[in-house]
């Protein structure tokens, strides 16, 4: 029977082996009253808990989720909890940009011997999910109208903007590191001059079909983590060359096999913005038959009428707020760096809409969002950081932690396992959301543990080849992290 009064609630408790289901026990032997909303699930260490596990029970349906390990410095693999802490406190932080209220979930510490203090822990948790009542599911929420994606203030954008001698430097400085590469990755002209595409580099004539614009929109960088084994270059933007560190931070390519060539870089342009300007002003979805870089704006012209945009409206979002037009790694560097914008990285749109609100609003943002998600898994594909997609748990049968069921619930854990995955390591080169075809936020996902990890830990990915990733150290003592609430 229930302790408390009313209908008993679905609670989820991730126990250690070793001292909290011991404290449960002892609480058992003690006979110490407790309510019977909890369902164990006994694992061998807290450092076992993957933060997936909390929010696929709460993405399906428990009403709150309880972790108990063992006191820091007790653990009996001596680090286990150290750094489950970490993970755990990043997912609390994470879970109400989802809708869901952190309130919903703890961690906590108790010990074998601690009967009394696990009645406590449990009575205090079962009547604070209580007071919250059932959980609200993503699916009952109600389908809102349409939510309006916000854009980025125009507050300008990195002044560098590479000439064409800059150009032909750069090409030179590429032909003669060609001969000891098996080839170089960049851009070219695509299948109409608005799209630009990838370009492997492999003789002098492939250099020359190299260009270097504001529509230079993919990540070259994602290519090099399946180059094992190849001498490759690459060019790349100021926000690519993080994910180049970041990749080399992670030991997944080498610095002898690769060579960085860049410019600086004054952003690049959203096809997707474009494409809605063109759409606004009128124009017939027809063919693009030129596009001219005019300074600070872009003039396309769409079966015989042109249009001209200022660049600064139509720039991909991450570029108002970016801090990093120059490489901050390259092996030739070509032209003078560009500055930082004074007041980039101050907000993105879309968390900051998401920031103001509620967290049921919250929800039926991503049921209106996902709902339109077609998986197609274009935002794991182009995301250079994405590593083991030969083995994604988002798609493999064993382990079988997602169904390729069209739900919504499904969908949106798959965009929680990636986001969970990136944690501490994405560094924000937006591929994800330029990928995706239904123009679904989820950078807003990613954007949003970085928060956390950057007020946690003070760390950005990709700045720095040798620092070690927030989730892979831990601190005795964490500055910032205050546990055990319970
Ligand atoms: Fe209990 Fe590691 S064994 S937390």
């Amino acid at each position: 029977m229930p302790v408390l009064n009313g209908k008993e609630l679905r609670i989820v408790g991730f126990l250690c082996n070793w001292c909290s289901y011991g404290g449960a026990d002892t609480a058992g032997v003690g006979r110490f009253t407790q309510p019977t909303d909890l369902r164990i699930v006994r694992v061998p260490c807290s450092g076992r808990i993957d933060p997936l596990f909390i929010a696929k029970a709460l993405l399906n349906g428990a009403d709150g989720v309880l972790v108990s390990g063992c006191h820091p410095r007790d653990c009996h693999y001596a680090q286990g909890n150290f750094y489950a802490r970490r993970r755990l406190e990043v997912m609390k932080r994470f879970l109400p940009v989802l809708g869901i209220d952190p309130a919903r979930f703890e961690y906590t510490w108790v010990s074998a011997s601690e009967g009394q203090r696990w009645q406590k822990v449990v009575t205090t948790f079962t009547e604070r999910i209580h007071s919250l009542g059932p959980a609200p599911r993503h699916e009952e929420t109600e389908m809102p109208a349409a939510f309006k994606k916000e854009t980025a203030a125009a507050r300008g954008l990195p002044a560098a903007r590479a000439g064409a001698s800059s150009l032909e430097e750069l090409k030179s400085a590429i032909k003669g590191e060609l001969a000891g590469l098996d080839f170089v990755i960049g851009w070219q002209k695509g299948f109409d001059p608005l799209h630009h595409t990838p370009l492997f580099m492999r003789s002098p004539e492939d250099v020359d079909k190299l260009v270097w614009s504001p529509l230079n929109t993919q990540n070259p960088a994602t290519y090099l983590a399946s180059l094992k084994g190849k001498k490759v270059g690459v060019v790349v933007k100021g926000c690519d060359s993080r994910s180049v560190v970041e990749l080399l931070q992670e030991k997944l390519i080498e610095r002898d096999s690769v060579k960085v060539f860049s410019m600086p870089c004054s952003g690049v342009v959203d096809l997707a913005k474009v494409r809605n300007a063109l759409e606004a002003k009128g124009a017939s979805p027809g063919r693009i038959t030129a596009v001219e870089e005019n300074g600070n704006s872009i003039g396309v012209t769409v079966d015989g009428e042109s249009y001209s945009f200022p660049l600064a409206e139509v720039a991909a979002d991450k570029c108002s707020r970016c801090q990093y037009p120059n490489a901050l790694l390259s092996d030739h560097f070509i032209g003078e760096a560009a500055p930082v914008v004074s007041g980039a990285n101050a907000d993105d749109p879309d968390l900051a809409m998401l920031d103001s609100m509620s967290l049921a609003e919250r929800m039926a943002f991503w049921r209106y969002h996902m709902d339109r998600c077609i998986r197609c898994h274009a935002c794991r594909n182009a995301c250079p950081l994405c590593v083991c997609r030969d083995h994604c748990i988002g798609q493999s049968r064993e382990p079988h932690w997602i169904s390729q069921e069209h739900s919504l619930t499904e969908k949106l854990m798959f965009q929680v396992v990636h986001a969970t995955h990136l944690a501490g390591r994405c560094t924000e080169c937006g591929e994800c959301e330029r990928a995706c075809p239904m123009g679904i936020p989820i950078l807003a996902l990613k954007r949003q543990m970085n928060r956390a990890i950057f007020e946690l830990f003070d760390y950005r990915a990709g700045c720095d080849p040798q620092a070690v990733p927030p989730l892979l150290s831990f601190l005795e003592e964490e500055k910032k992290i205050h546990e055990g609430g319970l």
